[in-house]
């Protein structure tokens, strides 16, 4: 079977795609698909009606990707260049791409953490363009029409979010669109996904954060949040319009509070290809991470103790996808429940904490093992220092949202029962950070193999210069959402995630682990989603949910779907629908 490619023949002309016969004149330079500015030649202007409408001067693309990075590097406030690459995107979408993938490491704190968060949280005062769909409880039974009014009709990934747990910084209403936005920008920018095929989407259900219901300038639905069977009916409803309306598209789930977040990656799991980012792909990035250190302290990866701290989303995740690695590692029965914890406000997770779910709960402790670890006194559990007196956890991940958790006395103790402690803190934005690199190599001597949630500049510790490893999902989801999309997937499988942390794993090199760095580099992101593309390709067609695609052919097949600024953009002239409903039951 050979899969309809994402985007069109490479050998088409950017000129061809760009006037395509459909927009001339102003109206062209005003569309962000279309437009290439100052880099329309003297017989495009013509042919296209824009004569006399650009200053004379024709730049090369290399000049237009010099000129717009000036323009955003000019701007000290990160904000500020936020705002600069949003209008970019618009204005030329093309072009913004070359920036982001050119200077990747530079923007990657811009358009996601930690600058994404400030964006969310000035979402209705620094509003401009809108991009994506918002759906609010008012378009229940009309959700099909709304989606039809996207702009393109061939959608194949879809980000959504609830807006309830941004990062670490909560509910944020409306402007917790800018979250599937970002992710979608690095899609593109690492995984060569065309952005004509991709949608943010907005499940805008209110908010409970007064501060949003108080400003007269917030522009989500200003109401309480629905919870409760509606919340559910209307999330059933928007599953059933993407399933006809985008019958090939992949949902990434996004930012949801950790009981949505859990019961919405089960319950659809096998209805739509979907994944949950803040559980399976944090889940993911731990496992690589813990793969890279293990190498450094010849530990085996049974052979580790976990202690993590913030059993939501992300803590479940890592716990889940560690245990998971633990078992096909070898280890079971008692072994492999203790050798991982979860704390969260109340201590360590005991099996007869009350209202305990089901995720919680498999990770809880029995009493009798917390006393056998000597935490039996009461308010033992509860403080970090002292559990990690008890369990001599040689992993410490902090997956929490708040800064400065992992306090010196803490550190301390647990890099006194082990040789190369392996700290993790990964909550973002970076000021809710749990620790930061510096103090956390300074408590241990230097001995400390760290890497953050959100970008820490490099650091120098007794005449070495350290970089810090970025842990975070970028790493993972865009050649998770490559590959399914590659292999056309019917069910994203934990088993993709495995392949994906062990592929980022082997990704990072000796040079990478002796400059104290858990992860390679940023500016390596592009290649990194082919590969790990390739490793999900493979792991759906063995497992039976995939395309069966001989291994000599997948890298070829990963590559040839991978779109790069310059390239068509597929299905620029089809629309969704233009608006219109289709008849119920009726395949878009
Ligand atoms: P969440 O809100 O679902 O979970 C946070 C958990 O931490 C909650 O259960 C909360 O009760 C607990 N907690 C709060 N204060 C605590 C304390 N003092 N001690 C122990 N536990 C405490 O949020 P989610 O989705 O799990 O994310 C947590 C953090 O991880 C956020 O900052 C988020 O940005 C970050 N994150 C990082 C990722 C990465 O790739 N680096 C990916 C996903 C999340």
């Amino acid at each position: 079977m050979t899969a309809p490619a994402l985007h069109g023949p490479p050998t088409a002309t950017r000129a061809l795609a760009a006037g395509a016969g459909r927009r001339f004149g102003w109206e062209l330079l005003h569309d962000g698909q279309r437009n290439k500015g100052t880099a329309f030649t003297a017989e495009e202007r013509a042919a296209l009606g824009i004569e006399g409408l650009l200053p004379s001067g024709v730049s090369s693309v290399a000049q237009e990707v010099r000129r717009a990075y000036e323009a955003i590097t000019r701007k000290s406030d990160s904000l500020e260049q936020y705002i600069g690459l949003a209008a970019l995107q618009d204005r030329n979408e093309d072009l913004f791409y070359r920036v982001l993938i050119d200077h990747i490491e530079e923007l990657l704190p811009v358009i996601y953490t930690p600058t994404v968060g400030r964006a969310c949280q000035e979402f209705s005062h620094i509003f401009r363009q809108p991009r994506g769909v918002w759906i609010t409880p008012e378009h229940e039974g009309r959700i099909d029409a709304i989606l039809a009014n996207v702009p393109h009709a061939d959608v194949r990934l879809i980000v959504v979010t609830d807006n309830e747990r941004i990062l670490g910084l909560g509910d944020q209403g409306a402007g917790g669109m800018l979250i599937p936005v970002g992710k979608l920008a690095l899609y593109t920018a690492a995984a060569g996904i065309p952005p004509t095929r991709t949608l943010a989407v907005s499940l805008d259900f209110g908010t409970d954060n007064p501060a949003l219901l108080d400003d007269d300038l917030y522009l989500g639905w200003r109401h309480l949040r629905l919870r409760g069977e509606r919340y559910e009916a209307l999330v059933d409803e928007f599953v059933g319009a993407v399933k006809r309306r985008f019958p090939r598209a992949l949902v990434q789930w996004e930012d949801f509070k950790t009981e949505n977040a859990l019961g919405l990656q089960e319950r659809y799991r096998k209805v739509v290809p979907s994944f949950n980012d803040d559980t399976q792909g944090t889940g993911a990035v731990a496992l690589a991470g813990l793969l890279t250190a293990s190498r450094v302290t010849g530990t085996a990866l049974q052979d580790h103790r976990v202690l993590i701290v913030g059993a939501g989303a992300a803590g479940i995740g890592v716990a889940r996808q560690l245990r998971e690695a633990m078992r096909a590692a070898g280890l079971e029965g008692e072994a492999l429940f203790r050798a991982i914890a979860l704390m969260d406000v109340d201590g360590l997770l005991v099996d007869t904490d009350v209202g305990l779910d089901a995720s919680r709960q498999s990770f809880a402790w029995p009493p009798a093992l917390v006393e056998k670890c000597g935490l039996a006194l009461p308010g033992q559990r509860g403080r970090l220092e002292a559990v990690v007196r008890a369990l001599k956890p040689t992993v410490l991940v902090g997956a929490s949202g708040q800064a400065g958790l992992f306090r010196e006395t803490a550190i301390r103790t647990m890099a006194r029962a082990v040789d190369r402690p392996v700290i993790l803190p990964l909550s973002n934005p970076t000021s809710h950070c749990e620790a930061r690199p510096s103090d956390l190599l300074s408590w241990t001597q230097g001995r400390a193999l760290v890497a953050t949630g959100s970008p820490f500049p490099p650091l120098t510790y007794g005449g070495r210069k350290i970089r810090v490893g970025q842990i975070n999902n970028v790493f993972i989801f865009p050649g998770v959402g490559l590959g399914v999309l590659v292999s056309e997937a019917r069910e994203v499988t934990d088993a993709m995630f495995s392949a994906a942390a062990e592929c980022l794993a082997r990704e990072t090199t000796d040079d990478d682990l002796l400059g104290g760095c858990l992860f390679p580099p940023v500016r390596r992101l592009r290649d990194m989603a082919a590969r790990i593309a390739e490793a999900v390709v493979r792991e759906a067609r063995d497992s039976g949910v995939g395309r069966a695609i001989p291994d000599e052919r997948i890298p070829a097949a990963v590559r040839a779907e991978m779109w790069s600024p310059g390239d068509p953009l597929p299905s620029l002239d089809e629309t969704a629908g233009s608006g219109r409903p289709t008849a119920a039951g009726e395949s878009a």
